[in-house]
């Protein structure tokens, strides 16, 4: 099929749109058509909205949204909602909870909210005492040029925090920063920090402009931008038990189960291809909290790798730890959110998660979404070191390859109730399904 270009797609309508799709990408007019318009929310004013959150929408994209119960979280109950594709993230989510609720619960707290961001320039001339005493001397003037962007910020208890000028010509000739940290209070922040720093570029090139006499000296804006890493927004959660009551009741001891928990921690800490496996496991309930509640994984993602190879080497961002008679694991984690702003009050069932979290502020939210990554974190190592992860996660990933085969519901219940004390794989499943149907595998895989 030779596709022409298309020129100014964004213009047509949703329906033409697809319609220009379906003629140049698809060999299925007419189901694809009716996928595509059936995902359609029905009713057209919450479609609209949907439609209006990018450029080209054509139809909604589906994701499971759960819940997952009884997380005891500083003393208080929460369901958590989790948006997540992952067959068996939820079901780990809330075993967790549920061990953790008879031990206690979880305990969070925010260390730090502080975000931050950077005016990248290039400073041509030798003038560098000269710029920072400029700096140094006109800070106000920051201050003072913002106050408009700052206003309602400022009046929630935010705004700018602090302004440094940094030499980066180690790094690259000419290179300095304006480095400005914010407290952005409830939302992410990122427009508010964004059009700060392209406030404080201009306001910086102006003054250097204004300043300079004889001198030569000249001030090249490259970018101003903030900083997904965000070191200093960092929250911390933890768990802990007296080594008797783990009896977690896998079978084996319960200062074996410890050792060999903490075991698995420190191999996660001292080698980097554990680590990411590790650390994916941890942002599997990261992000699925920060997906449900509206809020950028991408940048959540950033975040936490970087701040987990902060030392020179990739590492694991949870920890573990025998205190005499006491089991100890916890997280910490730069994790930067927001509860107000962003799509945050305009996606329907991102408002029903907030309420679900008791309209949490941004500082709740981080302890809340850490809590879920540390319990599933705990999910998934202690089933790594005992029964091994295929036995849930297949248990979980039957109903998708049920799904794929097409089995009827009294198929899938008899099945499933076939596997209840076996372990999963896709070709048993195909067997079993097969021997129920009455049909051979190999005539199955012709007919796929
Ligand atoms: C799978 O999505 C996540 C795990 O691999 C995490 C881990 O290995 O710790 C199970």
């Amino acid at each position: 099929m030779k596709t022409q270009p298309v020129k100014g797609f964004s213009k047509l309508s949703k329906e033409a749109k697809i319609e220009w799709l379906i003629q140049n990408f698809t060999n299925h007019p007419d189901e694809t058509m009716q996928m595509l318009t059936g995902y359609w929310h029905g009713q057209p004013e919450v479609q609209k909205l949907h439609d209006e959150f990018i450029e080209n929408t054509i139809s909604n994209f589906y994701m499971p949204f759960g819940v997952a119960p009884n997380f005891l979280i500083n003393q208080k109950m929460y369901a958590i909602p989790m948006a997540i594709e992952e067959s068996s993230v939820v079901a780990a989510a809330s075993k967790s909870a549920n061990f953790w609720l008879d031990r206690g619960g979880f305990k969070s707290e925010v260390i730090g909210m502080v975000k931050v961001g950077h005016v990248h320039f290039l400073w041509e001339g030798n003038e560098i005492e000269w710029m920072f005493d400029l700096f140094e001397s006109h800070k106000n003037l920051f201050y003072d040029h913002t106050n408009d962007i700052t206003k309602n910020m400022r009046l929630r208890g935010g705004g700018i925090l602090d302004l440094n000028l940094i030499d980066k010509t180690e790094l690259e000739p000419g290179y300095f920063q304006i480095e400005v940290k914010f407290d952005t209070r409830d939302s992410m922040g990122a427009n508010f920090i964004n059009s700060c720093l392209e406030e404080i570029a201009k306001t910086w090139r102006n003054l250097v402009e204004e300043s300079k006499s004889n001198i030569q000296p000249d001030v090249i804006i490259v970018m101003s931008i903030l900083s997904n890493f965000t070191p200093e927004c960092l929250v911390k959660a933890e768990v802990s038990c007296k080594i008797d009551d783990i009896n977690e009741g896998s079978g084996i001891g319960n200062l074996e189960f410890a050792e060999k928990f903490c075991r698995a921690i420190r191999i996660a800490t001292i080698e980097p291809y554990r680590a990411v496996t590790h650390n994916k496991g941890i942002m599997n309930g990261i992000d699925a909290v920060i997906m449900a509640t509206g809020n950028d994984f991408r940048a959540t993602e950033a975040c936490a790798h970087a701040y987990a190879a902060k030392n020179g080497k990739y590492t694991s961002l949870s920890h573990a730890a025998i205190e005499g008679d006491t089991f100890k694991f916890w997280i910490k984690l730069p994790i930067s959110i927001g509860t107000v702003g962003g799509i945050t009050n305009l996606h329907p069932m991102v408002k029903f998660a907030h309420e679900l979290l008791g309209y949490p502020n941004a500082s709740d939210l981080m302890e809340i979404v850490a809590v879920a990554g540390l319990a599933q974190n705990f999910s998934a190592v202690r089933s790594l070191i005992t029964s091994g992860i295929q036995k849930g996660h297949m248990k979980m990933h039957l109903l998708n390859i049920l799904n794929q085969l097409e089995a009827t519901d009294a198929e899938k219940d008899e099945i499933v109730s076939y596997f209840k004390d076996k372990v999963v794989s896709f070709s048993s499943a195909v067997e079993v399904f097969c021997k129920i149907r009455g049909i051979s595998v190999g005539s199955l895989s012709k007919s796929k």
